[in-house]
């Protein structure tokens, strides 16, 4: 009797634990060559989707149209694992300046204007009533991750931008350290800031240093003085310092020049300029380093060289048996993304990732969950669309495209065909 009492709780128990070793979310994540372990040692890939947070308002996306619970529910259904939920540092710089977080009330009105600011803003207390005119932005951001946490997801948070707006061009003042609104201080505040206050979350598992690092195009000096792998160098390596003394449970995930899409000499340790080299065996937090990559080549016509170019880019370095691979670390496509339409993920790009990435167990977060976006380059309610060269484009010229999974609405997917037919079984093969 006492025997089998003492029993059953504990049989349950190491059911829901599955290893009887650790619980989800199985953190803290580390590093070992090439793969990302979870805090039992197992193998992890991320499989997920950007959820936006940097733009005007400083609040994630979509909750004028939807309530946090059905959007991460539906990520859910979806099989992914993770989310990409980015931030601008704008939002903690108003923190310290103002002494405390911005109301949403006030971040809706100072984005979309009195009328209509005041009206998106109603519309999210309706769709989320665990809001009130209490609420502030942060607070946004703790209750996405309480949620995703709730379902079983993990939070990987992504300075996007400094300025809060929509990203990215080289004139847009947010490019590169330095850059007119790039403040390099506010820049290391704001991610210690983040990585301190993430902490309690308890499913942030990863967090970048910065999005998209661009040549500054609206300064020229800058470019010639500063735009390069030695200034990158010096940069990243103070910032995730910082990051690692501020929460050292995180993984860091390092992005390359020209927009993220390419990272070729920290696999190859090849010099970055001034003699200096990447060598991850000098960070005491070696095993926290993570890559990450963009690329949206929507007008591939050849698998093989779509492969090709990434590995050139950095994605050599999950290939330990390559002799030119100097530092093997693990590598995440941390955007990517086609149109979301009845015969694009039927393309030579969308058909090569869904099958390179999970052949390398590379991990992946999707562009973009988001239909629409409450302000955009200046236009209100902004159906989510990209400019972008595409395979099933005439002339292969540049078209606006629709990368978000779901509709202006976020009632549902845009295209269940390609949702059915590319994603979910992408997914599947990642995490299979
Ligand atoms: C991770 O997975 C790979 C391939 O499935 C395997 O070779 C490797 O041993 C695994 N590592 C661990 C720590 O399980
Ligand atoms: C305010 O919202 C309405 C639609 O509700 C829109 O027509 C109008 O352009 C918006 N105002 C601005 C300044 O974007
Ligand atoms: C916030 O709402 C409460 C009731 O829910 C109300 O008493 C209070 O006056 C409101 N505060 C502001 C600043 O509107
Ligand atoms: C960066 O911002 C700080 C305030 O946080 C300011 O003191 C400093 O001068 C700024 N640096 C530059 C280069 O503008
Ligand atoms: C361009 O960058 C340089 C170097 O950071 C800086 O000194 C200068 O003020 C910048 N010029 C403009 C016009 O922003
Ligand atoms: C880099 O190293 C080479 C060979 O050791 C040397 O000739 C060169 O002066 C060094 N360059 C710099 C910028 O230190
Ligand atoms: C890399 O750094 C480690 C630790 O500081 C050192 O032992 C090793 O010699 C370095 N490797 C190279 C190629 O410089
Ligand atoms: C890894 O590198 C080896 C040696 O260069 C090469 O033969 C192999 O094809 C590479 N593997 C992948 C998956 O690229
Ligand atoms: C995609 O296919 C569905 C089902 O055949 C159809 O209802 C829908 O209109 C198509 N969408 C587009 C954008 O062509």
């Amino acid at each position: 009797m006492l025997f089998s009492q003492l029993l059953s709780p504990l049989i349950v128990l190491l059911a829901l634990t599955g290893s009887g070793l650790c619980a989800w979310p199985n953190g803290p994540f580390s590093t070992s060559g090439r793969w990302i372990l979870d805090g039992s040692g197992a193998n992890i890939t991320y499989a997920g989707a950007n959820w936006p947070g940097a733009a005007d308002t400083m609040i994630p996306e979509g909750l004028q149209y939807s309530s946090i619970e059905n959007i991460v529910t539906k990520i859910k259904s979806l099989g992914m694992n993770v989310i990409r939920l980015t931030y601008a540092i704008e939002m903690i710089d108003d923190i310290y300046e103002s002494g405390s977080d911005t109301l949403l009330e006030t971040s809706f009105i100072n984005a979309l204007g009195e009328s209509n600011g005041t009206a998106v803003y109603n519309t999210v207390l309706r769709q989320n009533p665990q809001f009130n005119n209490g609420t502030t932005r942060l607070e946004v951001f703790d209750a996405i991750a309480a949620e995703c946490y709730k379902q079983q997801i993990w939070v990987h948070l992504d300075n996007h931008v400094s300025k809060a707006q929509w990203c990215c061009s080289e004139g847009d003042g947010n490019s590169w350290f330095g850059d007119t609104y790039f403040n390099i201080s506010n820049w290391q505040r704001g991610l210690q800031y983040m990585a301190t206050h993430g902490e309690s979350w308890g499913n942030l598992m990863s967090m970048s240093l910065r999005n998209e690092p661009r040549s500054p195009g609206d300064n020229s000096t800058l470019v010639s003085e500063s735009y390069n792998w030695g200034d990158w160098y010096t940069n990243v390596v103070t910032a995730s310092g910082l990051i690692n003394q501020a929460n050292p449970d995180v993984l860091i995930f390092f992005s390359g020049l020209s927009y993220d899409t390419y990272i070729t000499p920290i696999p190859t340790g090849e010099s970055l300029g001034d003699n200096q080299t990447f060598n991850k065996s000098s960070f005491t937090y070696e095993d926290k380093i993570v890559l990450e990559l963009h690329n949206y080549a929507t007008s591939a016509t050849s698998c093989s060289d779509l492969e090709n170019t990434l590995y050139v880019d950095g994605f050599s370095s999950l290939n330990s048996s390559d002799p030119s691979v100097v530092n093997v670390l693990p590598m995440v496509l941390t955007e990517w993304g086609y149109s979301q339409d009845n015969t694009t993920y039927q393309g030579v790009y969308a058909t090569c990732l869904q099958d390179y990435l999970p052949s390398l167990h590379a991990g992946w977060m999707i562009w973009v969950i988001a239909g629409s976006y409450y302000i955009r380059s200046g236009t209100q309610d902004y159906d989510e669309t990209w400019g972008m060269s595409v395979q099933f484009n005439p002339g292969n010229g540049i078209a606006n495209v629709p990368l978000g999974l779901l509709n202006h609405d976020w009632s549902g997917w845009r295209s269940p065909a390609a949702i059915e037919n590319g994603i979910v079984p992408m997914v599947q093969a990642t995490l299979g």
